[in-house]
């Protein structure tokens, strides 16, 4: 297939990359193996290489990204600087590239900015995901996969989430909510016009980074997120860290969340691909979620165990917004994509610190 992905300078949109054109030769090196013996429909099939274009903006990715691709995979990727908020641009783009899918994973994603900046985030988000949409729309585009987030379940939604739980989707901040309202606009776009096939995937917690150690997380500033944070106090980066309150009620007072290896998510992403043509719906949602829950206080032991280093921390108050316990039920993912994270809590953090040693300021040389 001839995919564009939006974003895929990112972590979790270099990842998929790479799944990508690796599933393609995966299935090349079957078929070539299998040669003369003509067997092997469904593998063959499936086996068709992605010819990849990405588009990013690089307000939070590194350019250097792009080589590293080329290198892993071997293989050509095309790239187009721009930011998606741009219409004319984007459908210039789509008129001049025959796409047959969009994954995208553009957008702006700190919760915490989002909370300062809504308006910076309402714009971008929805305007760059109203420009992919128009621009398929004229186009004949009709098979997307978007990045969503389990962020949509909100704080009432009980655990383990399920995409069906009948609960009212809403955010806690402006960057969730920015994904619940794309989803609505998708399922309505969808709808709308006949043949849209759109997948909805609700990431939990990505972390961890490709094997090689060659692509992987690289926040601008001062990590938000857990893991990076651990990871750059592991070498010596950060002094220390602040867990984010111990009083809840969980297995050890941190919060419960559900981490899964980036490389397991991008493989989502070549599965709801493959399954998009399939779909029954105009518009499905899936969790990709490993189904457990691990503590803050289990991550750091995790972290200290993979890496070797000590991860020096206090305890500090509550983060605002933050939830005691958040999880996924995959169920669908595994039923209906054929999907399962297969990687372990020790791998994760095996792989992360491949990558934040290999690479202590990340893209920066
Ligand atoms: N935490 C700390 N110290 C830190 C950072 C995090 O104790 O320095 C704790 C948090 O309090 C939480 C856990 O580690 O209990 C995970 O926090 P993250 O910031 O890594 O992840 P969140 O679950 O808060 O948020 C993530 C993504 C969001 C997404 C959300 C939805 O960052 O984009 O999951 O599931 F919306």
């Amino acid at each position: 297939m001839r995919v564009l992905v939006t974003g895929g300078a990112g972590y979790i949109g270099s990842h998929t990359v790479l799944a990508l054109l690796e599933a393609g030769r995966e299935v090349g090196r079957e078929v070539a193996h299998a040669d003369g013996q003509k067997t092997g429909q469904t593998e063959r099939q499936a086996a068709e290489p992605h010819e990849i274009t990405i588009v990013d903006s690089f307000v939070n990715s590194s350019p250097a990204v792009l080589a590293r691709l080329a290198e892993l995979s071997g293989c050509e990727i095309k790239f187009h600087e721009f930011d998606l908020t741009d219409y004319q641009k984007t459908l210039e783009l789509f008129q001049a590239e025959p796409f047959d899918a969009v994954i995208h994973f553009a957008g702006l994603k700190a919760v915490g900015e989002s909370v300062e900046k809504p308006d910076l985030y309402y714009h971008n988000n929805i305007a760059s995901a109203l420009s992919v949409i128009n621009a398929m729309l004229k186009t004949g585009v009709n098979k997307l996969v978007f990045s969503s987030s389990a962020t949509v379940y909100g704080e009432h939604t009980p655990v383990p989430y399920k995409e069906d739980s009948g609960y009212h989707l809403e955010a806690t901040n402006p960057y969730g909510q920015t994904k619940v309202i794309i989803e609505r606009i998708l399922n309505d776009a969808a709808n709308a016009n006949p043949g849209w096939k759109v997948a909805l995937l609700r990431y939990f917690n990505p972390v961890g980074a490709h094997e090689s150690g060659h692509i992987g997380e690289d926040p601008l500033g001062i990590p938000n997120n857990l893991m990076p944070y651990v990871a750059q106090v592991a070498t010596g980066r950060r002094e220390q860290l602040t867990v984010h309150g111990d009083d809840y009620d969980t297995k050890d007072g941190t919060g419960e969340r559900d981490y899964l290896h980036v490389s397991d998510l991008a493989q989502g992403h070549v599965k709801a691909l493959d399954h998009l043509e399939h779909q029954q719906e105009p518009a499905r949602a899936y969790n990709l979620g490993t189904g457990q829950a691990t503590s803050v206080l289990e991550m750091v032991e995790a972290f200290r165990r993979a890496s070797g280093q000590a991860i020096p921390f206090t305890v500090g108050p509550r983060r605002a917004g933050d939830l005691a316990t958040a999880y996924a039920d995959p169920t669908r993912a595994a039923t209906e994509l054929g999907w399962r994270a297969e990687k372990t809590v020790d791998e994760m953090c095996a792989d992360t610190w491949r990558w934040q040693s290999q690479n202590p300021k990340g893209y920066t040389p």
